[in-house]
């Protein structure tokens, strides 16, 4: 029977969880992410904690528990644990997760062994170089949909259809891949114009710079090159997947605050109006065009590439390591030096 299948589920990740801010002391938080039940919550003195959401004793929800200092208690039996799950007293630990704090971000750990690998500063450097440059996050917007991430990411490297499905592009080159490991794959793509920016179409250059890290998040820098002058700007994709193929898509766009650029007042209004533009199409685009195919596409094992989808294969190859069974053939994992 020919059945819709959806990508396998993912593992060796670090997951969006929220930004730092949304978070208070003496907060609990009930979150699904990737199947699990869990809470995130923060100590009186401010540590943060990702512990599993049901109680070891007889399985009562965190979420109705209380903080009292540095522990949570369960408020069934009034068992409490510490930010690592450690039980006081009597009784078994409560699995707990890596968290790491990036930036104004929360990541999680998910995986059956330690973190090998880190998540890095997605506000600092530019097109995947250590650059000086630093970066300021101007909108942010949060989606809801019944894809996987991999549905997501793998457009980056799907030079055809800018063309055919997005009608951005007057000519495109093949997508270049700038580097691989074990946890980042970084891409290139060039193309010329999309004049529902400019409205009079004026044509110009668009590099975007594509950076995954993990199979959840990706960092796209552009560099507008329009009237002979370079815009630059970028968006932060993060995927938090919660159950099966529903995730939570968190979307950015960060302008860039160090070196300052040297603009002309109606240079920064044209930056201003091309970012804010470049992110509602966005949006849209992800709202209604993409969201049409991906929500009901199916995954394949074998897809049937073009000769210009070389990159789009080379993606799909580095992105199995991330899948918890590989359907496919056996993949051995890339190795932390390449
Ligand atoms: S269920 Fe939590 S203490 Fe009993
Ligand atoms: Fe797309």
């Amino acid at each position: 029977m020919n059945l819709k299948m959806n990508p396998p589920g993912l593992s060796h990740l670090w997951v969006f969880i929220t930004f730092t801010n949304k978070i208070k002391c003496e907060q609990i938080i009930p979150l699904t992410i990737v199947d699990k039940h869990l809470v995130l919550w923060k100590s009186q003195s401010g540590q943060l904690s990702l512990l599993d959401a049901y109680c070891p004793h007889l399985g009562a929800h965190l979420e109705k528990g209380t903080i009292k200092g540095e522990m949570i208690q369960c408020n069934f039996h009034n068992r409490k644990f510490d930010v690592n799950g450690i039980c006081s007293g009597f009784g078994k630990n409560n699995p707990s997760y890596i968290l790491q704090q990036v930036d104004n971000m929360i990541f999680a750990w998910f995986g059956d062994t330690a973190p090998t690998w880190e998540v890095p500063s997605f506000l600092k450097g530019f097109a995947g170089n250590d650059d000086s440059s630093e970066w300021k996050i101007l909108k942010t917007k949060k989606l809801n949909y019944n894809f996987a991430p991999k549905d997501l990411l793998d457009n980056t490297v799907d030079p055809i259809h800018f063309k055919t499905f997005h009608k951005q592009c007057d000519n495109y080159k093949p997508i270049e891949i700038i580097s691989k490991n074990h946890f980042c794959f970084i891409s290139k793509a060039t193309f010329i114009g999309h004049p529902s920016f400019t409205k009079r179409n004026i044509p110009f250059l668009l590099e975007l710079v594509t950076e995954s890290y993990g199979p959840t998040n990706l960092i796209v820098s552009a560099t507008a090159k329009f009237l002979g002058r370079e815009y630059y700007f970028k968006f932060i994709f993060l995927c938090t997947p919660k159950a099966s193929i529903n995730t939570d898509y968190t979307l950015s766009i960060a302008i860039k605050t160090k070196p300052k650029q040297k603009l002309s007042i109606p240079q920064r209004l044209f930056l201003f109006f091309y970012v804010r533009e470049a992110f509602r199409i966005q949006i849209k685009e992800f709202r209604i065009e993409s969201r049409n195919i991906w929500e009901t596409k199916t995954y394949l094992e074998n897809p049937d590439y073009f000769p210009q989808e070389q990159a789009m294969n080379e993606y799909n190859e580095w992105y199995k390591q991330f899948f918890i069974k590989d359907l496919t053939t056996k993949v051995k994992k890339i190795p932390i030096e390449a």
